[in-house]
């Protein structure tokens, strides 16, 4: 038997429906060892297309910051590729993929250590060369996305965690990032404040990786969530569908807050604008 040929494409066909758009995020065989020698990773994979909300769940330990902290490449050096809107994630395009991964920490104080609310917000878009009218443009935008615009010229030390936690999101979007990475961003937030954020980031037309063990809000928000576990990706699916296997929460150690049905929450509402 001759070789397996490809039928030729025909000038002028169709591009195939499957060809797929360019991911914001794609992540291969990714495993990492800290110094002191530990393994955090142990290859993981997968893909996040343009636009797409997806939760990253995972026990304490699972791995999930060690994870975040390699998408921007504050931690490097292991096995497999990250990329980045078809960028790789290395020392070649850092300062690129820094503008384009926005990545808001749990704790909002690491991220804001300027004197007022407006220079925080200024800072990276004036790192990236922006100035006059167009960063002051910036700034407005991003502060009016998180409905912060009035507190602009105030200390962020003055605010309160809730609206520390808004600004932290602001600085973030004043870059106009590819991708948003949350880690924990309902945590510390009171109800209304928390539900506030969840208008916030269904609003935004960014695509988002959502780090939390508050898994109500991850179906809320996530129409995908990925469960890693002991340092691999344990299952990939529909938020509602997962939360909705026992087994794989057990297995997993999530657990829904009590009196919490998945299956209540009509599959629809993830998705509503
Ligand atoms: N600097 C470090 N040096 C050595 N081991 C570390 C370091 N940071 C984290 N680890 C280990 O790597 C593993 C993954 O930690 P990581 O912080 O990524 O987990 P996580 O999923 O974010 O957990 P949590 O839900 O508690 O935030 C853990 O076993 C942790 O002990
Ligand atoms: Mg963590």
């Amino acid at each position: 038997m001759g070789a397996v040929t490809v039928p030729p494409v025909a000038p002028g066909s169709p591009v195939p429906a499957d060809t797929p758009a360019p991911a914001s995020l794609e992540v291969a065989g990714l495993a990492f060892a800290y110094p002191d020698g530990h393994q955090a990773l142990f290859g993981v994979d997968f893909r996040i297309a343009r636009g797409e909300r997806v939760a990253l769940l995972g026990p304490n330990g699972a791995g999930k910051t060690t994870l975040v902290l390699h998408l921007n490449g504050i931690l490097g050096g292991g096995a497999g590729t990250v990329t980045v809107a078809g960028m790789p994630v290395g020392k070649r395009h850092m300062a690129e993929i820094r503008r384009q991964v926005g990545i808001v920490f749990q704790d909002p104080d690491d991220q804001l250590f300027m004197p007022t609310v407006r220079e925080d917000v200024a800072f990276g878009p004036a790192a990236a060369g922006l100035k006059g009218p167009e960063l002051e443009e910036r700034v407005d935008r991003a502060l009016a996305l998180v409905g912060m615009a009035e507190f602009k010229d105030r200390p962020p030390h003055h605010l309160s965690f809730g609206q520390r936690r808004r600004v932290a999101v602001a600085t973030v979007l004043a870059m106009e990032p590819e991708i948003l990475v949350l880690d924990e961003p309902s945590s510390n937030l009171d109800p209304a404040s928390r539900r506030e954020l969840a208008d916030i980031l269904r609003a935004l037309d960014v695509t988002v990786l959502m780090v939390t063990h508050d898994l109500p809000y991850a179906l809320e928000l996530c129409p995908r969530a990925l469960i890693l576990s002991e340092g691999v990706i344990a299952a990939d699916g529909r938020t509602g569908e997962l939360l909705g296997d026992e087994e794989l929460m057990r297995a997993h150690r999530l657990e829904l807050p009590f009196g919490f049905d998945p299956r209540a929450v009509s599959s629809g509402a993830a998705e509503r604008a």
